[in-house]
């Protein structure tokens, strides 16, 4: 357990920033921006490629000023550097905490436990590399000797969401004679349309999972060997049509995979914290090694700038004070990610396991029940689709929700009108939300006098703009570690640990007391609660149906 920290609380800067948003609580983003013409200009901040425009939030420069102070009374700098050189900081399981090591460059020095981690960090690299090279050249052949065509990545929660946003992401950097295909859930469906139209003599299956006992990975790498034994027949088609990335060579042996064909990874990498790991290495065959190489510098640059820049102009800094303030000063419950670049689309789904895996605490790490909320529900669509759907609530509800908003000066595919239609939309909606439409604006329109209050808009809706030139594989790397560096902020100051993920315990232990129940020739003895009781009832008649 870690020595009693001061409750954040009880910190002086924390009772100033109660203080001083109580007293900024009526105070608008008009008239934030009437009082300072230059606040569009001033507020803002940049990191690599990544301009932030932070200006159409409810702050003023002493909210920054405060959350400053509150970064230096909660030792944020220290907790910083204790992540980047290897500290046991993840407490309740006892490990380092190390991602920013798998993208150090390769004279890098971290230790742990004595030994410096780096060079087993490129020697991984360099073997995914060749490997990715002999998919993408045609020289790894299937058993029967055909060129493998498709790609199936075989993970749930990091080992399937960071793979298959990058791959989303960056599809337009990616080998287009290659099919990529990702399965994670348990239920079947997911594996039979991923595979309905595949030939298993030209499909390689990567089974990612750094535990490899994970249940629904483990049931559809079986489903996924029986699919492709039944076509090849001999169990030596095994070692060409499965590779793994894994943390366990023991029960990767187990399943039959040579280890010769594993990747590995270390404990020290979270799996929420692992697409830039051999975790990514479905990504690194789509892209190849330069790009996947060009994705960790990108990473590396944003840890860089988060270790070194001040926080007035730190963006991960930034983006998670901002976030606080929110959650813990305006009542807001969740924040909407929105991404204007249908590449990203996957993006919201990555980021709710990276922030809410993370940041879903409610003990402090020093074993007391928080007194303030924690971590923010995270969702979103891209834009412009969401505008069609949810952006009513957003615009006129009665919840605030910041809203993070991500665009690209250039687009990948450059199609007459589109890029200047789609990039209008996100100026107009960011300003739309800022500063509404007030009932005399209405009224001057003509709008009947009853109509007025529906057509009105309140604004003071605040939003975060993300802005980049372009997006490739570094402005990934940067996005990426952009928000992983902010939910570690919000770690901090809130006191939890975010590497840990005890909440998800529970329920699998209970599925897999339950799965005989569900499958057991004669009547089972239930001893859950009644209603959970008469469920597993119910679902054993119908099914028998
Ligand atoms: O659901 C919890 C979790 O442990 C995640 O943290 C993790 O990303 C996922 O399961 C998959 O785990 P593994 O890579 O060990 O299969």
């Amino acid at each position: 357990m870690s020595a009693t920290l001061t409750p954040l609380t009880d910190l002086p800067a924390w009772k100033d920033l109660s203080a001083h948003a109580a007293a900024l609580q009526s105070t608008t983003l008009r008239d934030l921006f009437a009082q300072d013409p230059t606040r569009g200009t001033r507020l803002h901040a940049t990191a690599g490629d990544l301009y932030l425009d932070y200006s159409k939030h409810r702050i003023t420069d002493e909210t920054l000023a405060i959350f400053a102070q509150l970064a230096e009374q909660s030792n944020l700098r220290a907790s910083t550097e204790a992540m980047f050189t290897g500290q046991k900081i993840n407490i309740t399981e006892g490990r380092a905490v190390l991602h920013t090591a798998l993208r150090a460059p390769a004279d890098s020095v971290v230790l742990v436990d004595g030994e410096n981690v780096i060079p087993g960090v490129h020697a991984v690299l360099d073997k995914m590399a060749a490997f990715a090279d002999s998919i993408r050249s045609g020289t790894w052949l299937g058993y029967t000797g055909k060129r493998i065509r498709n790609i199936v990545n075989i993970g749930i929660g990091g080992s399937d969401l960071g793979p298959v946003m990058a791959y989303e992401a960056l599809k337009h950097y990616s080998q287009r004679d290659l099919t990529f295909r990702f399965v994670s859930n348990v239920d079947g469906t997911d594996f039979a349309e991923a595979v309905h139209d595949l030939d298993p003599e030209e499909t390689l299956f990567i089974v990612a999972s750094k535990t490899f006992t994970t249940l629904e990975t483990m049931a559809n790498a079986h489903t996924a060997r029986v699919w492709s034994l039944a076509k090849l027949q001999h169990q030596a088609a095994v070692a060409r049509h499965f590779v793994a990335v894994s943390t366990n060579a023991g029960e990767v042996a187990k399943f039959g995979i040579d280890t010769a064909n594993m990747f590995g990874f270390w404990d020290w990498v979270g799996g929420r914290y692992s697409m830039d790991s051999a975790i990514g290495l479905s990504t690194m065959v789509a892209l190849g090694p330069d790009n996947f190489r060009k994705m960790l510098a990108g990473f590396h640059t944003m840890d860089v700038h988060f270790r070194t820049a001040p926080w007035g102009q730190n963006l991960p800094f930034l983006m998670g004070a901002l976030g606080l303030w929110y959650t813990n000063f305006f009542g807001a419950e969740t924040v909407a990610v929105l991404p204007y670049d249908q590449y990203l689309k996957r993006f919201p789904a990555y980021l709710q396991q990276l922030t809410m895996e993370s940041n879903g605490k409610h003990i402090t790490i020093d074993g007391r029940h928080v007194t303030y909320n924690t971590g923010a529900i995270f969702w979103g669509e891209p834009g412009t689709n969401g505008q069609h759907s949810f952006y009513q609530l957003i615009h006129q509800g009665t919840r605030l929700i910041p809203c993070d908003i991500i665009a690209f000066a250039q687009s990948l595919n450059p199609l007459g009108q589109h890029h200047d239609l789609l990039m209008s939309n996100v100026f107009a909606q960011a300003e739309a939300l800022a500063f509404g439409k007030t009932a005399d604006q209405v009224r001057a329109e003509g709008t009947p006098e009853w109509l007025i209050p529906h057509r009105t808009f309140e604004g003071n809706r605040p939003t975060s703009t993300i802005l980049a030139e372009k997006m490739t594989p570094e402005v990934l790397g940067q996005l990426v570690a952009l928000y992983e560096h902010a939910t570690f902020v919000q770690g901090i100051l809130w006191q939890i640990d975010s590497f840990d993920q005890w909440g998800v315990e529970l329920g699998k232990k209970l599925a897999v007391q339950i799965i005989p129940e569900l499958e057991s020739a004669t009547e089972p003895t239930l001893n859950h609660d009644s209603s959970t009781n008469t469920l597993i009832r119910r679902y054993r008649a119908l099914k028998r149906k």
